[in-house]
């Protein structure tokens, strides 16, 4: 029997799933619908200080296909609620939810940080998510050194309030490594890594920007190896516990965080997409992995990538692999020896591999019959 249960900022979760900040966690009722179908805790949708952001435009979504991938491109902006109503909203979930609450801010003075702090803190939340990473927040298009800002912050918010303080960062940093480390001395509870990205995309017969004619959030199942690099290389020198968060697609995808060492995994574009019966696959996904290893716990396996990571000096450099191609599966398609840039395929009648491959294993990954594997030399 697996148990999911997992700790995150103090806090006790039956699920290492959290969902994200966004309009799917806009309401009561959303937030119902994620605990319904299994989630661990949630995060209530951003409430943003600069009421202008209380608005979003119509249509703000894009699936954007690139070749092989997908880009959810959105400009959904704030909770619509003002201060009071976000505290009295913040009251009904804790009313309503029997998992965590955590609540999300996003402010410009210190001021208006104390004051929402208080007021979600004493309607009930089980933690604040500091939100100064949103890619269309005043932070990130002001220019303002953000990581400063959101090391001071969360000292602020440490003094102002009981709760646990959990910065949510930006992937858009010159060292997520560094800034990391910096918010857990300054007393971050937990991380978020990461908030997404900010993108543009743009109509080329019109020549205008896409959707609402701005910069846009932009994430996808791409964006997973981003947040996994930087979680493995800081999760074993930080304190606090991180919440992974960026492209989680499936079960396999969460356990990837789990392995490079986040307590728990954030979701959003998946659920926006698939509606929030998701959830309950990705947990069974987990499980599933869980029992495939005989994990009974989340710490089994928690941060097991992070030691057998290799630095540049480690990595094999034996020439000891060459192709081979299955004449029987080849379809003689040619698209191996197109791209081999070592000239390592007679492309005759028969296709076959000669002394000048290099072992680069390129052909092999992209054969389409399948009929490529690699072979000591
Ligand atoms: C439509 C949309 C709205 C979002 N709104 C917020 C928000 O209000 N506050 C916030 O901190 N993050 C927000 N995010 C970011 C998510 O909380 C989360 O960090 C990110 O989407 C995780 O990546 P994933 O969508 O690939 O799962 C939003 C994301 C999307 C797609």
């Amino acid at each position: 029997m697996v148990d999911l249960s997992t700790t995150y900022a103090g806090l006790k979760l039956r699920s290492p799933l959290i969902a994200a900040a966004a309009g799917i966690t806009g309401t009561v009722e959303r937030l119902k619908k994620a605990e319904d179908n299994g989630i661990g805790a949630v995060v209530t949708k951003s409430l943003f200080q600069k009421e202008i952001c209380r608005v979003s435009p119509t249509p703000r979504f894009k699936v954007i296909k690139h070749s092989g991938s997908t880009t959810l491109y959105s400009y959904e902006q704030a909770s619509e609620y003002g201060p009071e109503e976000y505290a009295e909203f913040i009251y009904r979930a804790k009313s309503q939810l029997s998992i965590p609450v955590i609540a999300s801010i996003n402010c410009y003075t210190d001021e208006a940080w104390i004051k929402y702090g208080k007021l979600v803190e004493q309607a009930g939340a089980d933690a604040i998510e500091l939100n100064l990473s949103c890619p269309h927040g005043v932070h990130l298009m002001s220019g303002i050194d953000v990581i400063k800002s959101m090391v001071a912050t969360t000292k602020l918010m440490k003094n102002a309030v009981k709760i646990p303080v959990i910065p949510k960062m930006t992937p858009q940093s010159t060292n997520p490594g560094s800034d990391a480390l910096r918010l857990d001395q300054a007393g971050a509870d937990g991380l978020v890594m990461f908030n997404r990205f900010t993108g543009l995309d743009i109509d080329v017969e019109k020549e205008v920007p896409v959707l609402h004619g701005g910069y846009a959030g932009h994430g996808g199942p791409w964006s997973i190896m981003f947040s996994l690099r930087w979680i493995s290389a800081v999760s074993p020198h930080i304190r606090c516990d991180i919440s992974g968060s960026g492209g989680v697609m499936n079960g396999e995808d969460a356990v990837k965080y789990i392995l490079a060492g986040a307590g728990t995994v954030q979701i959003c574009s998946v659920i926006i997409l698939n509606g929030y019966q998701v959830i309950n696959r990705i947990n069974k996904g987990i499980e599933k992995f869980m029992e495939s290893k005989g994990y009974s716990s989340i710490s089994e396996f928690k941060g097991k990538i992070c030691s057998r990571i290799k630095s540049m000096d480690e990595v094999d450099r034996t020439q000891w692999a060459k192709a081979e191609i299955d004449m029987i599966r080849c379809t003689s398609c040619g698209l191996c020896a197109r791209v081999c840039i070592y000239d390592g395929i007679d492309a005759d009648e028969k296709y076959s591999v000669n002394d000048k491959c290099d072992g680069c294993g390129l052909c092999a990954e992209i054969c389409p019959a399948k009929a490529i594997s690699m072979v000591r030399r």
